[in-house]
């Protein structure tokens, strides 16, 4: 939404068309939202980006056939590290010379991604907030083998769709989910001890410290299996941090499929 409301001709690829027409949908709430906030006092050229931004955007569950002629193609798949390395072994063959690929990963070592590949100086990382059209910031992460070509042009591209990006090595959870993760955790572990409520900590953190979201919202909001991932991957990286421990709650939700807002419950019940 963003790289093509910025006038970038985008394709974006899913597995179906189901899939893809509910994005599509979503992508088209969200431009209203915007527009009705940027073009306030003039729906007529709210209208014309929306339709301007909508032509620039196709769709196609066929990677194969778009990846030959792209310059940037953004992954954000789901966090496995084994299904990413697939993804990259197979596309690397696919692209053309100078194409450059960039993981919206949240968590994933980029350098194991980019070592499925022979072209580890055009890799790297791009990493967007949710949601991402309200949410300024872009990290972008330079591995050992990262060209300064290829990171310049992500710093460029990050620019060019209105975002402010920062640089963060290639290290686990960057730096946002580095902090953010283990702040949501201990909340969840606050709650588990059973020394305040989900619905207190989440006052308590939006009133005193100033958070538009408290700790359980905006774990329903990123997803909990998402979260489930993250933990568990630094988990097995470092088995002894306790800032890194799985929670049996969060564990259970997840199991049950209570994923957060995209499924209807998670820590709360969504209508
Ligand atoms: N698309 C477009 N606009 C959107 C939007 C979307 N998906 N979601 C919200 N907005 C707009 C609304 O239209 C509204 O615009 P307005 O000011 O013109 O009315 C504005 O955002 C505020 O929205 P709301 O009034 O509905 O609600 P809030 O004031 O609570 O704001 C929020 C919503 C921007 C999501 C705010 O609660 C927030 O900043 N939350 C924290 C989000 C956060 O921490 N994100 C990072 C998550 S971590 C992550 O993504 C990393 C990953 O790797 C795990």
């Amino acid at each position: 939404q963003v790289a093509a409301a910025s006038g970038h001709t985008v394709v974006l690829v899913d597995q179906s068309d189901e899939i893809l027409k509910k994005s599509t949908k979503g992508i088209e709430e969200s431009l209203k939202r915007v527009t009705k906030k940027k073009f306030a006092d003039k729906p007529e050229a709210g209208a014309e980006f929306i339709k301007k931004t909508l032509k620039n955007l196709t769709t196609s569950t066929d990677a194969a056939s778009v990846v030959h002629s792209t310059d940037l193609v953004i992954e954000a798949i789901v966090e496995n590290l084994e299904c990413l390395s697939l993804l990259y072994a197979v596309y690397m063959f696919l692209i053309s010379r100078h194409t450059i690929f960039a993981s919206n990963t949240s968590s994933l070592q980029i350098t194991k991604m980019a070592n499925a590949t022979t072209r580890q100086d055009r890799f790297g990382g791009l990493h967007f907030f949710n949601p991402v059209p309200m949410m300024k910031l872009v990290e972008v992460i330079k591995t050992p083998m990262t060209s300064q070509k290829t990171f310049e042009s992500l710093v460029d591209f990050s620019k060019a769709v209105g975002k402010s990006p920062v640089s963060c090595k290639d290290t686990p959870g960057f730096i946002v989910n580095r902090l953010l993760v283990p702040y949501m955790m201990e909340a969840v572990r606050l709650f588990e001890r059973g020394d305040a409520s989900k619905e207190d900590i989440d006052v308590a953190m939006k009133l005193g410290a100033g958070y538009p979201m408290g700790p359980f919202e905006l774990l329903d909001y990123v997803g909990l299996d998402t979260s489930k991932y993250i933990i568990d991957g630094w988990h097995s990286l470092e088995p002894n941090n306790p800032l890194f421990a799985p929670s049996p709650l969060l564990n259970k939700l997840v199991e049950e499929k209570k994923l957060g807002k995209k499924t209807g419950e998670g820590f709360y019940k969504y209508k």
